[in-house]
């Protein structure tokens, strides 16, 4: 899929829109993955920001590369709160004067949760309803959070469409559909505008290579570059809709600036449309790495056992997203790839098999 010419319509009307009537906002998880794209688009475009994180998996580096690509006079209309969404009090600080707020923080990862289910309880359920009550008091007018694919579960209907969900599979599952319970019932309750994103597989640029709990495709850049094996757990065949992370973006403004009521208090899958199977996965990476690094051709995967709380098969139905909010991804797989691939080649330094050369 090529950049079409009403996506970048969209995203160019987006920034024009925000440039003529600025919002406050406020970015929970801004040094984490998603959260800190979310703050860089914003200050681009002339917006005034927040930031709430605690770095529990978040880093200050993000922020730091953030400040480097938007300039210091972008970068003025920022501020950070160090602070835990478990802690209400800190929810309501960071809350007070902010328009809408994109609720990323959380702590991610199924296999994270299947080991841990009280920490993923505690910041995706108890931080959710703190950031919840904090925005209600704030008087905050749209509250746009991060959902998952997750809440499917063991829905074998594919594609995925939003009315049709399973049992969940894990309690990081459990913990994403508990969100939307209580964002349907706050808007119920207290009128609070609310918009749930169900995110498939968002990659990009500043996503964690490292640690037990990292992504697919940072951590198979990670351990192509560095030389060491590269595992598939099952039979590669396992498929999913990698969403790239200037889709999910486009998402977040749209869903945040949208008049149309009918498309509020509404949850919404993100994601291309498109399944890649982790052995089409693995054929990409690896031939996209090769392109630089000729010994990175002859790595071979290694298979291991499915794990506990994985769902076998992910495809999104967007169309939801496209009639209501005018969502049009940009990047298929391929191109999100060749995006993201320099500043991984920037923070990864490649360790070259024996007799390697680059190309
Ligand atoms: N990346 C994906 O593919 C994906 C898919 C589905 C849903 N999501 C959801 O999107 C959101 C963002 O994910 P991401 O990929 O950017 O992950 P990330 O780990 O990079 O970012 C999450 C951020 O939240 C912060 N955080 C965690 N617990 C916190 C707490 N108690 N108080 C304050 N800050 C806290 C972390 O430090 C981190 O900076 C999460 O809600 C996640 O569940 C992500």
């Amino acid at each position: 899929m090529a950049l079409v010419g009403t996506a970048v319509t969209t995203i160019a009307r987006l920034g024009e829109g925000l440039r003529r009537e600025p919002r406050r906002w406020l970015v929970t998880g801004c040094a984490g993955f998603i959260g800190s794209h979310l703050v860089e688009v914003l200050l681009r475009y002339g917006q005034h920001v927040v930031g709430l994180d605690n770095f529990a998996t978040g880093f200050r580096r993000n922020l730091d590369d953030v400040r480097q690509a938007v300039g210091e006079a972008d970068w003025a209309r920022f501020r950070f709160i160090e602070g835990d969404i478990r802690d209400l009090a800190a929810c309501e600080h960071a809350c007070r004067g902010i328009d809408v707020v994109l609720h990323q923080a959380a702590l991610g990862s199924v296999p994270r949760s299947v080991e841990d289910p009280l920490s993923t309880h505690g910041a995706n359920v108890d931080g959710f309803v703190n950031m919840l009550l904090a925005a209600r008091s704030a008087g905050v007018k749209r509250f746009v959070y991060a959902s998952s694919s997750a809440v499917y579960g063991d829905d074998p209907r594919l594609p995925k469409s939003e009315g049709n969900i399973g049992r969940p599979l894990s309690p990081y599952a459990a913990s994403k559909c508990t969100n939307e319970l209580y964002a349907d019932v706050f808007a119920r309750c207290y009128g609070i505008e609310t918009v749930g994103l169900r995110y498939f597989n968002v990659f990009g640029a500043r996503q964690d290579p490292s640690g037990p709990y990292a992504a697919v495709i940072p951590r198979w850049i990670d351990e192509m570059l560095g030389g060491r094996p590269v595992a598939i757990y099952g039979d590669g065949e396992t498929t999913r809709d990698f969403c790239y992370i200037a889709n999910a973006v486009q998402a977040n403004l749209l869903a945040a600036t949208t008049r149309r009521s009918e498309a509020l208090n509404q949850v919404y899958n993100v994601a291309v449309g498109e399944r890649t199977s982790l052995n089409e996965l693995f054929s990409l990476l690896r031939s996209l790495l090769a392109e630089r690094f000729a010994w990175v051709a002859s790595i071979e995967p290694e298979y291991r056992d499915f794990r506990p709380g994985d769902i076998r098969h992910s495809l999104a139905d967007v169309s939801k997203a496209r009639q209501l909010l005018g969502y049009e991804p940009t990047h298929a797989v391929l191109e999100g790839l060749r995006e993201a691939l320099p500043w991984y080649l920037r923070r990864l330094r490649p360790v070259p098999g024996p007799g390697a050369t680059d190309c």
